[in-house]
C-alpha cells in the first residue's frame, strides 16, 4: 500500500477511535464536576460515599447508591432488600434508615428471610436486633408476648411474634431481623413490656447506622479544591481535580501567592 494513504488511513482510524472512546467514559474533569453535586432528594442531601441520581458510579461506594422516587423520598437497597431513607447527617457517617416494606406494618407484601448484617455498616453501639417470626403454627402458645398475625401467602391468621435476638425461622415460614435504634443508656429489655403497636413505630422512625470508608483522605482532597470519588479500575477512593488527572490524593494546584519553603536542619 501506498505509505501516504496508509498514514492517511491510519490516522483516519485512530481519529476515529478516539471519537469513539470520548462518550464512552467520563473524562476526569467531568467527574469532577459530576461528583462536586450533590445527591438532593426531600430533605436529603448527600455527597461521597454516596452516589446515585446526578451523581456517577464513579462518585461513590457501589453499596451506597441512593434513588429519588417521586422527587422527594430517599431509597437505597441493602443487600436486597429496599429501605428508606430518613437522615443522612452532615460530618458523621451516620445515616437513618428503615424497611420500606415496614412503613406499613408489620405484614409484609413478600414474605423472605432476611438478615442485616451488610460489610458496609458496622455495628452501632445504640441498636438492638429483633427478629420478627412469621408463619408459626401456634405463637400465642409459645412463651413470647409480641404476637400478632398477619396473611400470608393468601393464609389469613399465620400468627408470628417479635423475639430480642437473631434467629432464623425453626419451626416457622420465616425470619427478618431488623436493628432498631434509640433506646435510652442503661435500657433492660428483659423488661421490656411488648406493645406490638409501638414496635411498628419503632419500625417506622428506622434505625441508625454508621457506615465504614475511610474519610481520611476526603480530607485532604477536599482542602486541595477536589471532590472524592472512586477509581472505577483500583476501587479505591480517588481525587478527582479541576483541569487534572485524577489518582493522587490531593489536587496540586498552584495556588496564588503560596510559596514552597524548603526547611532544612
Ligand atoms: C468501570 O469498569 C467496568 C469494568 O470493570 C466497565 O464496564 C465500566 O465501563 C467502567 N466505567 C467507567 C466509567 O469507566
Ligand atoms: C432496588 O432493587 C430493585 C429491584 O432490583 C430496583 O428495582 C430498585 O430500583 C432498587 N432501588 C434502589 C434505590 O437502588
Ligand atoms: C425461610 O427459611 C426457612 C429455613 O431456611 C425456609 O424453610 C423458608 O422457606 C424460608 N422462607 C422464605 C419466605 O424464604
Ligand atoms: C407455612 O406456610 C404454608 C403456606 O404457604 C402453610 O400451609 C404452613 O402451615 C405454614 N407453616 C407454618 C409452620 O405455619
Ligand atoms: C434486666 O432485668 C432482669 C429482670 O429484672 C434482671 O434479671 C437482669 O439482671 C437485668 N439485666 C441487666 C443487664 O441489668
Ligand atoms: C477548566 O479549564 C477550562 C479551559 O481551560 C476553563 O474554562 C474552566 O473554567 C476550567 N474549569 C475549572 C473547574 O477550573
Amino acid at each position: 500500500m501506498n505509505s501516504a494513504v496508509f498514514s492517511f488511513l491510519s490516522d483516519f482510524v485512530f481519529l476515529l477511535l478516539l471519537f469513539i472512546q470520548i462518550p464512552s467514559s467520563l473524562s476526569d474533569d467531568d467527574l469532577f464536576t459530576a461528583c462536586r453535586k450533590e445527591f438532593v432528594c426531600g430533605g436529603i442531601s448527600a455527597g461521597f460515599p454516596f452516589w446515585g441520581a446526578d451523581r456517577p458510579p464513579a462518585c461513590g461506594i457501589p453499596e451506597l447508591e441512593l434513588k429519588c422516587d417521586e422527587n422527594y423520598i430517599a431509597k437505597m437497597n441493602i443487600s436486597q432488600v429496599a429501605y428508606r431513607v430518613l437522615k443522612i447527617y452532615q460530618n458523621s457517617p451516620i445515616l437513618r434508615i428503615a424497611r420500606e416494606d415496614y412503613l406499613v406494618g408489620l405484614c409484609p407484601p413478600q414474605l423472605e428471610n432476611s438478615t442485616f448484617n451488610p460489610k458496609i455498616f458496622e455495628a452501632y453501639e445504640g441498636n438492638i436486633y429483633f427478629t420478627l417470626i412469621y408463619g408459626c403454627e401456634d405463637a400465642s402458645a409459645n412463651m413470647y408476648e409480641g404476637t400478632f398475625s398477619c396473611k400470608i401467602k393468601d393464609v389469613d391468621g399465620q400468627s408470628g411474634y417479635i423475639i430480642e435476638g437473631e434467629y432464623g425461622p425453626g419451626e416457622c415460614n420465616g425470619s427478618v431481623i431488623v436493628p432498631v435504634s434509640d433506646f435510652p443508656p442503661g435500657w433492660n429489655t428483659s423488661v421490656f413490656e411488648w406493645d406490638v403497636a409501638a414496635f411498628e413505630v419503632r419500625l417506622k422512625t428506622g434505625f441508625e447506622v454508621r457506615w465504614k470508608v475511610d474519610m481520611d483522605l476526603c480530607g485532604e482532597c477536599s482542602t486541595s479544591r477536589g471532590v472524592c470519588g472512586i477509581d472505577n479500575d483500583t476501587t479505591q477512593t480517588t481525587c478527582y481535580c479541576p483541569n487534572q488527572s485524577s489518582g493522587s490524593k490531593t489536587c496540586a494546584l498552584p495556588a496564588p501567592g503560596m510559596h514552597c519553603t524548603e526547611i532544612s536542619l
